[in-house]
């Protein structure tokens, strides 16, 4: 009895986990493109106040390390919440061109 239960269980539960799986890999597409909108949104609110965006771009597809790039315009007094820096983290390693 106690092996009909547990593969009942199995059944209900790996199969619940591949969907989970499938959504997740669903959410990550979406969590992607809300990242970079996001990440715009703020380029567009913090970082063209003393420069254009161009100057990103440029940066960008030079592949320079935009990580560092961001700490130095934070010095420079550009004002990130952690959350818009992380943000801004992620959409770096997304927009990188690839070269390779
Ligand atoms: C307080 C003014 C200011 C703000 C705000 C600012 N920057 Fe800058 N940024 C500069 C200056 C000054 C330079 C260097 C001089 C130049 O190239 O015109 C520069 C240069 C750059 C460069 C070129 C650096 C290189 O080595 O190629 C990039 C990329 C850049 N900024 C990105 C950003 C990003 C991303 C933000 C928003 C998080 C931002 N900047 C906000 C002032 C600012």
């Amino acid at each position: 009895m106690k092996l009909i239960t547990s593969g009942i269980l199995c059944g209900v539960f790996c199969v619940s986990g591949a969907l989970h799986a499938a959504d997740q890999n669903t959410n990550k597409d979406s969590d992607k493109a809300k990242n970079t909108k996001q990440a715009h949104e703020i380029i567009d609110k913090k970082c063209t106040s003393c420069h254009s965006k161009n100057k990103i771009d440029i940066a960008l597809s030079a592949s320079k390390n935009m990580v560092k790039i961001q700490q130095e315009m934070e010095k420079r007094g550009a004002k990130l919440t952690s959350n818009e820096s992380e943000v801004l983290g992620i959409f770096w390693k997304q927009s990188k061109p690839i070269t390779k």
